[in-house]
């Protein structure tokens, strides 16, 4: 694979995850000098007039990327409880096609039931207990338009130099196995990282 568009930033990899006596650690981190932004953008093939959440956008820099592809016509929800990232997204996004909003994915949230072409949750799901995944799976069972796609991208399930104990990760196979959704895409998206493409089960 090609780093030379997405040379990772060690200082920021030290940064990105840390496990405290089993606590989870998410507030302030950014996945983005970690992923190649071009292959995640060019697998989700996204075009205007789209709706898309960002589920745990931290500072949005791909609710950014979504919003500029959407155009005027389609619309971003940039997702996350930390209410710091969220009004500092909210300043930069004022009268543009993006809104930000503090919320938690898996309850439901405020956003509108079947509007969503697109859910994208990065680095989020690992930090989900047992219960969190089921209200996940709901809430984005809500949010789907019936074409919608979830893409989920997680760190890979092996040791790494940085990153969640392995316990709390999860395999592309072991994500189909949790969600009720139909798997459409498996990609590359860093030298650490997948994004798994789910479609909603048909009849559903
Ligand atoms: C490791 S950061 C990733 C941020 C961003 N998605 C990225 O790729 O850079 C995890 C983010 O998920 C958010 N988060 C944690 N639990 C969440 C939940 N239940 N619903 C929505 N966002 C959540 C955290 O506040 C944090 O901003």
């Amino acid at each position: 694979m090609d780093h030379k568009c997405n040379k990772p930033d060690y200082a920021d990899i030290a940064r990105y995850e840390s496990s405290r006596e089993g606590e989870h650690h998410h507030r302030g981190k950014s996945s983005e000098s970690l992923l190649n932004k071009d292959a995640i953008l060019s697998s989700l093939a996204i075009t205007p007039g789209q709706t898309i959440l960002d589920a745990g956008c931290g500072n949005g820099y791909m609710a950014k990327e979504f919003s500029r592809r959407v155009g005027n016509r389609g619309k971003v929800y940039a997702l996350d409880p930390d209410e710091i990232a969220i009004s500092t997204l909210r300043t930069e996004a004022q009268e543009t096609n993006m809104l930000a909003m503090v919320g938690d994915i898996t309850t439901t949230t405020h956003l509108p039931e079947s509007a969503f072409d697109l859910v994208y949750l990065s680095t989020v799901f690992h930090g989900f207990s047992p219960e969190q995944i089921k209200g996940f799976e709901m809430e984005v069972k809500r949010l789907f338009s019936p074409h919608g796609k979830l893409a989920i991208v997680e760190i890979v399930n092996r040791v790494t130099p940085f990153g969640p104990a392995l316990e709390r990760r999860f395999s592309p196979e072991e994500l189909q196995q949790v969600l009720g959704l139909t798997p459409l895409a498996t990609v590359e998206v860093g030298e650490y990282f997948y994004m798994q493409i789910f479609g909603n089960r048909p009849g559903e």
